[in-house]
């Protein structure tokens, strides 16, 4: 995982280097993009794309600006949600949000300008035929707007403060978290052209990852210290969310937690991958959650 995050990290300054503009007038902006981007994340995303499309057969070089668009796509997410007018968490990654930085107007439009500069990353360094970076383009676009991340944005803020049934909970997590693991997958499967059979299944792990990773941020939101988390502890209860530890109680968020690892080991199986690297994430997540 470590030397996945060394590289994502120098092709992610690459790029931004590449493309970052000097104006006086409005370089403001790419300092603001390139400063939540270029903090010390897990890189989860961009390790799910470079490692789908290993498994199937592709180099990770080839990957690599479809990668870094998706770690470019999840900076927009995390810049927009800690917003005052979203979650208002004042850290990210153990450093003050970018709205405390650049204030709240630069922010918003740091996270705006995000979204097309992943999109053009794919198009312009991406080596593959049209069709396939034209089918690749189209799941990110879905997946950033409101067919993906901001349809649980929007589900998520309109339940704050309220009563809101399971279903609408498990909406939200399959929304606002597992649109960005599925597409960070397919993604990664499609670059690499595998069948409809598997794309089929991919999704179907990816929505279930999508699922306990956003079970596992829940439980750690009430575990851990904000040293530990790098945002602030506690922000669920404090803003008043549903979440699978406020539904269901910590142990049976695990246990849901545990449930849907076991089932994507099946997906796993069934698609005979094995994965050093995905079984080092599990294990990263486990131990935090224990
Ligand atoms: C945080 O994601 C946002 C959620 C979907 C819970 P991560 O925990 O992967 O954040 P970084 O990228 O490591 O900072
Ligand atoms: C994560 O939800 C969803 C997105 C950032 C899009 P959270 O609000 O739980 O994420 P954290 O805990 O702030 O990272
Ligand atoms: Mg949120
Ligand atoms: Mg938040
Ligand atoms: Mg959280």
């Amino acid at each position: 995982m470590q030397n996945y995050k060394k590289i994502i990290q120098e092709n992610l300054e690459k790029y931004f280097g590449e493309y970052a503009s000097s104006s006086e007038y409005s370089k403001v902006i790419w300092e603001a993009m390139k400063y939540t981007t270029l903090l010390d994340g897990k890189r989860l995303r961009a390790i799910m794309t470079l490692e789908t499309a290993r498994l199937f057969g592709k180099e990770i070089t080839e990957a690599m600006p479809c990668a870094c668009a998706m770690e470019i796509m999840h900076a927009y997410s995390l810049i927009h949600d800690d917003l005052p007018c979203m979650d208002n968490d004042d850290l990210r990654r153990g450093k003050p949000s970018n709205h405390k930085v650049f204030g709240e107007a630069i922010a918003l439009l740091a996270g705006d300008a995000l979204i097309p500069f992943g999109a053009q990353l794919i198009i312009d360094k991406t080596n593959a035929s049209k069709d396939v970076v034209m089918d690749i383009v189209s799941e990110y676009l879905k997946c950033s707007g409101a067919q993906g991340i901001i349809a649980g944005q929007t589900a998520d803020i309109l339940a704050e403060n309220k009563k809101i049934d399971f279903e609408n909970l498990k909406y939200i997590h399959k929304y606002k978290t597992g649109a960005l693991f599925k597409c960070s997958i397919l993604i990664g499967a499609k670059l690499a052209m595998v069948s409809k059979d598997i794309l089929t299944k991919l999704a179907q792990y990816a929505d279930d990852f999508g699922v306990l990773f956003q079970v596992y941020d829940d439980i750690i939101d009430c575990t851990l210290s904000t040293d530990e988390l790098g945002k602030t502890a506690g922000k669920d209860k404090a803003e008043n969310k549903l979440t699978y530890v406020s539904a269901f109680g910590l142990e049976e968020a695990k246990r849901i937690f545990y449930s849907l690892i076991d089932k994507n080991h099946d997906i796993l199986k069934e698609l005979k991958l094995n994965s050093s690297l995905f079984d080092e994430i599990y294990a990263s997540l486990i131990k935090k959650i224990n």
